[in-house]
């Protein structure tokens, strides 16, 4: 049986950071549909919980009521600690980590509500300013991934790239910036890790992925514009729809054909594409204009080439 829909998972790494601030019952999941209280809220439940992980536990949970005041708490984090001076770089990409699982399971788990929306623009803008000031290499990607989920990571890598782009176009603008992060931070929100493993086998093979998969880009939409919601802009919403087609109309949900994807959504597309053959060449810089080169024969024309060129801009 499934975990019951009124549970959500409480990162550990930030159970263990706020101690006894949790203001709110904690629950360990002793079965698939048995759950027991660990802790009170406002107990101090870092020595509680640091047994049980002692143990082997891997996750915490929260009743779903609660979950909001958690996102809640995530929110002040990354408008306060983000700024102060004493908050380390190392516990800033904590932050941003812990802030990102928590946006996720409060999206899937609960859809979309006021806190979530403002925890996804502030995460946004948080992590553009983080990548703003950094190229991605090797040594940051080994940095990251032992910090970051593979989700969040990319998020980074393909931002670093995408905000590279911007500074070569003329009509970039702060806003334009923002909403790219929007959209890479919220693609895959509702996808697993499996899911993840499903779309790598299946890179060749769309029609190969389970229905969840295939959809995920227009279902992530629907969850973002869900109860007349109008939060998130048209080209956010156009980008994440757009994120897996490809040229020639081959990619998936939608088989778009070049003349409609948009450029925003081409330099998505063509950043994902340059990210993926960095990282099967571990990042070697000497490659990447052989890369550029190979992206030349995929992203032929229209916005696809016109995103590739701005890449080739930055690259040099
Ligand atoms: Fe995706």
């Amino acid at each position: 049986m499934a975990l019951k829909a009124e549970y959500c998972r409480v990162p550990i790494e930030v159970i263990q950071r706020y101690g006894g601030e949790v203001p709110f019952d904690l629950y360990l999941r002793l079965s698939d549909d048995k759950l027991v209280r660990v802790g009170h809220a406002n107990d101090n439940v870092k020595d509680t919980v640091a047994h049980y992980i002692e143990k082997g536990v891997k996750e915490i949970f929260a009743i779903k009521d609660d979950y909001l005041r958690f996102v809640d708490l995530m929110n002040k984090e990354l408008t306060s600690k983000f700024f102060d001076v004493d908050t380390s770089s190392d516990e800033k990409i904590k932050i941003l980590q812990s802030s990102f699982s928590v946006l996720k399971e409060a999206l899937c788990k609960i859809g979309i509500q006021e806190k979530s929306i403002t925890l996804a623009r502030e995460l946004a803008k948080k992590s553009g300013e983080l990548i703003s000031k950094q190229m991605f290499t090797k040594e940051l990607f080994a940095k990251y991934k032992n910090q970051c989920s593979s989700e969040y990571i990319r998020c980074l890598f393909v931002g670093s790239v995408v905000m590279s782009m911007f500074d070569n176009l003329e009509w970039q603008s702060e806003s334009v910036r923002q909403h790219a992060m929007e959209a890479l931070l919220l693609r895959d929100i509702l996808l697993s890790p499996d899911d993840f493993v499903s779309l790598k086998q299946n890179r060749e093979m769309p029609k190969k992925l389970p229905t969840h998969v295939y959809n995920h880009p227009l279902d992530v939409v629907k969850l973002m514009t869900q109860d007349g919601c109008r939060d998130f802009s048209q080209d956010v919403q156009i980008m994440i729809e757009q994120h897996h087609e490809r040229p020639d109309g081959v990619g998936f949900p939608g088989q778009v054909a070049d003349t409609s994807i948009s450029l925003m959504s081409a330099m998505i597309i063509v950043a994902d594409e340059f990210i993926d053959r960095m990282i099967d060449s571990a990042f070697d810089f000497d490659k990447r204009m052989l890369v550029l080169n190979e992206l030349l024969g995929i992203f032929k024309k229209g916005n696809y080439r016109k995103a590739l060129n701005v890449l080739n801009l930055g690259i040099d």
